[in-house]
């Protein structure tokens, strides 16, 4: 297994899914407590109905904040709807689009994943754009054909490096405590690096996400090519959350 000859700061995005009250406010003020000298950028993804708040609360923290979702119009008749620029005026800097359970829960498609994506880029934030492929078509041997679709389909022809990061979500792994071997991601993400060198976005970093938290981040966030994480079930905590960032510390 290759490990990174020179590591950058990895990036460790926490996606609250919908999960989080007013009271958990508590876990973020303990999460901040715990980031004097963190070696990683953190941005938290909380639910919509915190992040305006959690965004004043902690300013000033070493915290980045983005949202789960967004539409791709800028404003209009969408009944329930939260723009990109809804969420860059209350002061976000990304927005996860594509996640695996939108495409399953919504019938989110590449195309529309591909529309949001312009949507927050359009807004100046940055879009954090997941892909993955589920047990099925990993068993049918598909995954870097499935992957090669959903990155081709899924991202613009003109990949704003700035602006983008890419997230591989094997859809079988999230939540169930289950990871692919270091030699699969490995496969993966380099796989994933040439195909965006490729498109001239070079500097689009890519995380691994699904059951990412204390029992495998020492070794899963050294892996090349594995630029950092998009991690669930463990940001809900300040205390697992906090040993994964502790784990970019050593090494
Ligand atoms: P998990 O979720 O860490 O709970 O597996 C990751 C994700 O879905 O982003």
């Amino acid at each position: 297994m290759a490990e990174k000859p020179s590591r950058t700061r990895p990036l460790l995005v926490g996606n609250w899914k919908m999960n989080g009250l007013r009271a958990s406010e508590a876990e973020v003020s303990a999460l901040a407590k715990g980031l004097d000298g963190a070696r990683a950028d953190i941005w938290l993804c909380p639910p919509i109905t915190l992040l305006s708040h959690f965004i004043g609360a902690f300013k000033g923290k070493p915290l980045s904040w983005g949202a789960q979702d967004c539409h791709a119009q800028e404003s209009g008749a969408h009944t329930g709807d939260v723009s990109a620029e809804m969420l860059a005026d209350v002061g976000a800097v990304s927005v996860i689009v594509g996640h695996s359970e939108r495409r399953r829960d919504h019938a989110e498609t590449n195309a529309m994943v591909r529309s949001k994506l312009s949507a927050v880029q359009r807004a100046g934030m940055v879009a954090i754009v997941c892909i993955g492929e589920t047990l099925e078509e990993r068993e049918r041997g598909d995954v870097l054909p499935v992957l090669e679709k959903q990155l081709r389909e899924s991202l613009p022809e003109e990949v704003d490096g700035s602006k983008t990061v890419l997230a591989y979500e094997p859809v079988w792994a999230i939540g169930t405590g289950k990871v692919p071997s270091g030699d699969e991601i490995v496969e993966v993400h380099g796989f994933l690096r040439e195909r965006l060198d490729a498109c001239g976005a070079a500097g689009v970093p890519i995380l691994y996400g699904g059951s990412l938290g204390p029992s495998n981040a020492d070794w899963l966030l050294r892996l090349d090519n594995v630029d950092g994480g998009l991690i669930g079930t463990a940001s809900l905590k300040a205390s697992s959350f906090l040993e994964v960032i502790r784990a970019c510390q050593q090494g």
